[in-house]
């Protein structure tokens, strides 16, 4: 039995607003691979049986979302550093042998997207400020500390979700309190906001820019509206801005890498046809 066709896909539920077959599929067509990459919902009592399914019918892997990322880490035979560091996983390999290995790159996609949007930022360049505690906030920090930032200042309006993540990743995370968010942007080189707030309908997050340095980096995660009013103040006042798509692009590299045997290119014409 040859299966001739590479199948990959993305579990969630619910998973119809996931803006991964698009992006998939862009690359399908782009490097006219023969392979297909679909929207699969599965409902948490039916996610463990479901995936050892996908693994049987001859799917290559899986990528991961809301709100299996953690329990798709607990069922996986081998893990990745990166995806022990942050505590989830969005990306599933099914080997040949039958074995399940999990990778997250949502880190990585956020580093890749910094570099290509912003290739005079240095990471190492000073302390790094990030807003939000959640599980973004972790694929975040874990990838700021890899890439070299001397300290990460982390702030979260629950401020015991921030100690507790401070606690995970040790010394280099400090705790600064969520009302003093403006204040700690004195000296951060790299401020990032990874809460909720600032997304179409939400609320704004309500911080001002006046201490950060002239040459710091300003990113969101949120990307709905792609130039959130964070993104907005911070150009106002002079400041170098990347908006969070690219960290959904990016994030995709690796598993199309390993599903469909080609590595694809993050340019203009995936920002479009994903933005359409
Ligand atoms: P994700 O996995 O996308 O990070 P999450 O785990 O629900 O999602 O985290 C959402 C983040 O947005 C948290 O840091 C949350 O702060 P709390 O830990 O205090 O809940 C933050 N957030 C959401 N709504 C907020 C609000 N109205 N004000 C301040 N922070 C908010």
């Amino acid at each position: 039995m040859t299966d001739t066709i590479l199948r990959a896909g993305v579990v969630g539920w619910p998973v119809e607003h996931s803006k991964s077959p698009v992006l998939h599929g862009y690359w399908l067509k782009r490097y006219n691979i023969a392979g297909t990459y679909q929207a699969i919902p599965l409902p948490q009592d039916k996610f463990e049986t479901g995936i050892r399914k996908l693994a049987k019918q001859g799917y290559r892997g899986v990528n991961i979302t809301i709100p299996h990322k953690e329990t798709m880490l607990a069922m996986a035979d081998s893990v990745t550093d990166r995806a022990a560091m942050i505590g989830a996983a969005n990306t599933v390999f099914f080997h040949s042998d039958g074995s399940i290995g999990v990778d997250n790159t949502d880190g990585y996609g956020f580093i890749r997207n910094l570099y290509q949007n912003a290739p005079v930022w240095d990471p190492k360049a000073g302390p790094a400020l990030v807003l939000g505690a959640g599980g973004a906030s972790r694929a975040v920090i874990a990838a700021l500390l890899e890439a070299g930032a001397p300290t990460i200042r982390l702030a979260n309006r629950t401020r015991l979700r921030a100690e507790m993540l401070a606690e995970h990743f040790g010394a280099r995370v400090e705790v600064v309190d969520w009302n003093r968010a403006s204040d700690a942007m004195d000296g951060a080189m790299t401020i990032v906001n990874t809460t909720s707030l600032g997304m179409q309908g939400q609320p704004d997050l309500h911080v001002h820019f006046a201490a950060a340095p002239k040459a710091a980096l300003v990113t969101d995660i949120v990307y709905t509206p792609l130039v959130t009013p964070f993104l907005a103040k911070a150009a106002e006042q002079g400041l170098e801005t990347v908006d969070g798509l690219g960290m959904l692009l990016h994030q995709a590299v690796p598993g199309f890498e390993i599903w469909f045997g080609t590595t694809p290119e993050v340019d203009e014409g995936l920002r479009k046809a994903v933005l359409a």
